[in-house]
């Protein structure tokens, strides 16, 4: 069903965009419309409302445009701005002339008659003109309710017909209660309901995209999580196969995660190529110890293998990237795991390939792409996967990483998120894992001293992994859990709990 918008009938002005965002923005679907546009069609459409927008043209002069005057009888709230106001005082009988003064920036409104459309609005606040013209008469049934030291028709008003007219700009920002002002007038005036959110940015979005990429190419690495799965389905919907995804695996995944991501994506209708580059990821980590230095390998390895492939798609001039806001505000200087994070996405490819960055989620939150995910059909255990680091189990491997340890760690670290969600656990925690300690200790196993390694289970809570808590896991889980890899995976012989919050501690081991 189409929404009941409030129209905006566009005169011209430079900022009609800005003002159908604005009532967006206030949770009421806006659409812009021809000023043209008869009245009958305009009924037909059952606005909540109607604006005039602003416009270059003078009222009095010929040729000017004007809407049918017919949008007076429909019993619609009507709300002027700027030559809106002028075309209503045209209309309906009043006056306007030429202004001896002409009025271009900030004024000083003064409101002189309470009304709904100045609820929760000090009596005296600075607002935008940029006029030539003004009313000089109102038309019968109008009363000013508001003034500026040029203008005593600031703000006039036929209260009893909700017809509105306002002599400066409301939706700019100079315009300091220019917004409450807006809402007064969809939610005071015209009496709207909220019916305009997500779902409606994600058409938005898809025009966006279109519009920055034109007839380019986009290249992604995806890797299987929210932000990145989110950012590729919308950006396909956008432009379809020209979106080229990648999904590298660099070995150093969980169990069974390649083949769920791939068919996860695939089954999202994505167009996926899979590179195995595992080989190379594990040759370059052979007798490499230290943290920093795993990562920067793994960071380096990425971007030569992404490159590599990334070369070979013509036209391709954008990269995708799941930014979300946080990232945006953070990296901008902080230290912290977000820059880590770009720093492991892009690593330098869009200098060296002369990329552009191709950011749909720079103002979104992380609940924000989830609940977009959501509209967009993404499945639910998609969009709550919890974070996986970029260079994967090997910051989880305290140590030299290696295909036994490896084998080891993917095992108990299914075996732990497996029993999460199977006591409904799994979606309480923002994150949890499994670490492999290199610490050996004894133990005894059916009369047997064994000697084996430690794995050490990670489980916290978390709003933006920024800080964070260990969550409080119950006894019996965490005993069931032990059981089981003790018992199902080779080579361990102890389970230990890590309790360290964040900080001082941070989530992963290195
Ligand atoms: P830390 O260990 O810094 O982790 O407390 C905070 C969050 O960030 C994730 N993390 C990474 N994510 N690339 C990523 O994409 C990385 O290099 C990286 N290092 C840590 C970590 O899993 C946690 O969610």
């Amino acid at each position: 069903m189409q929404k009941r918008p409030v129209l905006v009938l566009n005169f011209g002005s430079q900022y009609v965009q800005l003002i159908a965002r604005r009532i967006r923005e206030l949770g009421v679907y806006s659409e812009i419309i021809s000023p043209k546009t008869p009245a009958q069609e305009i009924k037909k459409k059952n606005p909540y409302g109607i604006i005039l927008s602003g416009g270059p043209a003078s009222v009095y002069k010929q040729g000017a445009p004007l809407p049918d005057r017919g949008i007076y009888e429909l019993g619609v709230p009507i709300l002027g701005i700027c030559y809106g106001l002028q075309v209503i005082a045209h209309q309906l009988g009043g006056k306007v002339a030429k202004s001896e003064k002409q009025e271009y920036g900030r004024a000083r409104l003064r409101i002189i008659r309470d009304d709904v459309i100045f609820e929760g609005i000090p009596k005296e606040s600075d607002v935008w003109m940029s006029h030539a013209d003004k009313v000089v008469k109102p038309p019968p049934g109008f009363v000013p309710l508001a003034v500026s030291e040029n203008s005593p028709y600031a703000v006039i008003a036929d209260t009893k017909r909700k017809i509105y007219g306002f002599q400066f700009h409301p939706e700019v920002t100079h315009t300091v209660f220019g917004k409450e002002m807006l809402a007064n007038f969809v939610y005071g005036v015209c009496r709207a309901e909220r019916n305009w959110e997500m779902g409606d940015f994600i058409r938005e979005k898809i025009e966006e995209i279109r519009q920055q990429v034109g007839d380019a190419h986009v290249i992604a690495a995806l890797s299987g999580g929210v932000d990145s799965t989110v950012a590729a389905v919308l950006t396909h919907r956008a432009i379809g196969e020209r979106l080229h995804c990648f999904f590298i695996d660099h070995g150093l995944l969980r169990e069974g995660e390649r083949e769920e991501v791939e068919r996860n994506l695939r089954a999202l209708g994505l167009p996926l190529k899979v590179v195995d580059a595992s080989e190379i990821f594990l040759e370059r980590l052979k007798g490499v110890v230290d943290p920093e230095e795993k990562r920067r390998i793994i960071g380096r390895t990425f971007v030569e293998v992404f490159e590599k492939e990334a070369k070979k798609i013509e036209g391709a001039r954008f990269l995708l990237q799941g930014t979300l806001y946080p990232d945006v505000v953070e990296s901008a200087g902080i230290e912290g795991s977000a820059k880590i994070k770009t720093h492991h996405n892009v690593g330098g490819l869009p200098e060296r390939m002369n990329l552009k960055l191709l950011e749909p989620f720079r103002e979104l939150f992380k609940d924000e792409v989830r609940q977009l995910g959501k509209l967009l059909g993404i499945p639910e255990h998609i969009l709550k996967r919890h974070p996986f680091p970029g260079p994967g189990l090997a910051i989880r491997i305290i140590g030299e990483v290696n295909e036994k340890d490896l084998a080891t760690l993917r095992r108990a670290d299914a075996i732990f998120i497996e029993e999460l969600k199977k006591e409904g656990l799994y979606d309480r925690v923002w994150q949890a894992f499994a670490v492999l300690l290199p610490v050996r200790s004894v133990g005894v196993m059916g009369d047997v001293r064994t000697y084996e390694k430690v794995i050490a289970l990670r489980a916290v809570e978390s709003t933006d992994g920024m800080t964070a808590d260990w969550y409080r896991l119950p006894y019996d889980f965490l005993d069931r859990v032990m059981r089981r890899i003790i018992n199902e995976v080779e080579g361990v012989n102890r389970v230990v709990y890590d309790i360290s919050s964040k900080p001082p501690s941070t989530i992963e081991w290195e």
